[in-house]
């Protein structure tokens, strides 16, 4: 009798995903269920919980739940009032951060990136400074602070300009013991379903500013106030509904656990990649801790960095990432469009780093085997690849 073929079949790994533990699914429903019994569906006392744990976790005043992570950046951008007014926005972001300032009113500035954490730097803020900046939004990327943020926050008070940090990847990330999201006039974070913590749509304000938490509280509710039933000024509908608020409360309570894998996910791959020719990894400096929305590794070549991608994927079932390409000034609505993004000067770095970008699989279900398969299969393929570095 001939042997039966095994065909064992490789399990795909998605390089980012959300994770609802059982025991915390049990909880969600129950939760839902008395919900739906009391059909308190939005702004009730779930989202006022959510808010006051949220706030608590990243040691601010004022946490203001919102329907997204664009809408928490629009309305932060709308309390400081843009019409005819410049924000510089790194290049390397997602665009949600620069449109936001369109809906806001004003132009949307883009900077280049300091090389060697993918962030903007205080000297890109000073090439693209004019006398119609009036603020700047620092971005996260990946999830390790903007290392420059402390800079930019001084060099921004001195001349009276705003400056937000856009978190929407850094979630519990910190810099000397401080949280992503309290470091600056605001914060603003997004729970997108791949993000570090989720609820399925969603999106935070975190600050120390009474007048500016009780602007989005009122924006955020047709510019109706809490407690009253008047509109007592132009408002929108962007209100976290309780349903979502239910999911957040539940995924803050797992935040640090998942961090925790994520961060141990992060240091096998830096000591796997260390004997890595060619692979540089974003180590954080002293005193910062990342939150590993993404683990980017940054290859010799663009076209390395393709084929070692597709070869992850059609040859070992391996998703993977960019964080950003193409960033947001080659974005062809952007190109389409200098009537509302003003193109100023050039990006020579992020031109060169971000092509040669590729982000590792990292999240809450990544284990210690997972992330090994994933480091055997680069280790295979940066070998295997015959494409000149
Ligand atoms: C850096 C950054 N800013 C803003 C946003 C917008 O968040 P949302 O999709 O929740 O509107 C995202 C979403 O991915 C993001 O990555």
């Amino acid at each position: 009798m001939l042997p039966l073929l095994r065909v064992t079949k490789m399990c795909w790994v998605p390089s980012a995903r959300p994770y609802f533990p059982p025991d915390e699914i049990d909880r969600i429903l129950e939760e839902l269920r008395k919900t739906l019994e009391n059909g308190a569906l939005t702004q009730g006392s779930h989202v006022r919980e959510f808010e006051a744990l949220f706030a608590r976790y990243v040691g601010v005043r004022h946490a203001v739940a919102v329907s997204n992570g664009t809408a928490a950046l629009e309305i932060v951008l709308r309390y400081f009032d843009l019409r005819g007014a410049e924000v510089i926005v790194p290049t390397n972001t997602f665009l949600a951060s620069a449109n936001a300032v369109i809906f806001a009113g004003g132009a949307p500035v883009f900077a280049d990136v300091e090389g060697s954490w993918l962030c903007l730097g205080l000297e890109q803020v000073t090439h693209r400074l004019t006398d119609r900046t009036r603020g700047v939004i620092v971005v996260h990327i990946a999830g390790m602070i903007c290392p420059e943020t402390e800079r930019i926050r001084q060099f921004c008070k001195v001349r009276n300009l705003f400056l937000i940090e856009d978190a929407a990847h850094a979630h519990g990330a910190q810099w000397n013991g401080r949280k992503a999201g309290s470091l600056t006039d605001a914060g603003t974070f997004s729970f997108y379903p791949t993000k570090p913590m989720t609820t399925a749509e969603g999106g935070m304000i975190t600050t120390d500013n009474d007048a500016l938490a009780d602007f989005a509280r009122s924006f955020r509710s047709h510019g109706v106030p809490p407690g009253a039933s008047v509109h007592q000024a132009l408002g929108h509908n962007h209100r976290m509904d309780e349903v979502r608020a239910v999911l957040g409360i539940s995924q803050l309570r797992k935040l640090e656990e998942f961090l925790m894998i994520r961060r141990s996910v992060a240091r096998q791959y830096e000591s796997a990649l260390k004997s890595f020719e060619g692979v540089a990894t974003l180590t954080p400096p002293a005193g910062f801790l990342h939150s590993y929305y993404k683990f980017p590794i940054v290859l010799p070549t663009p076209e390395k960095r393709d084929a070692v991608a597709k070869a992850l994927k059609t040859r070992h079932s391996i998703d993977s990432g960019t964080v950003y390409w193409p960033p947001c000034h080659l974005q062809p609505v952007v190109r389409a469009r200098p009537d509302i993004y003003p193109l100023r000067g050039t990006f020579p770095m992020a031109e060169d780093i971000l092509p040669r970008v590729l982000c590792l699989p990292i999240h809450a279900q990544v284990d210690r085997s997972v992330a090994d398969r994933v480091v055997g299969a680069l280790k295979n393929e940066l070998e295997q690849t015959h494409v000149r570095c």
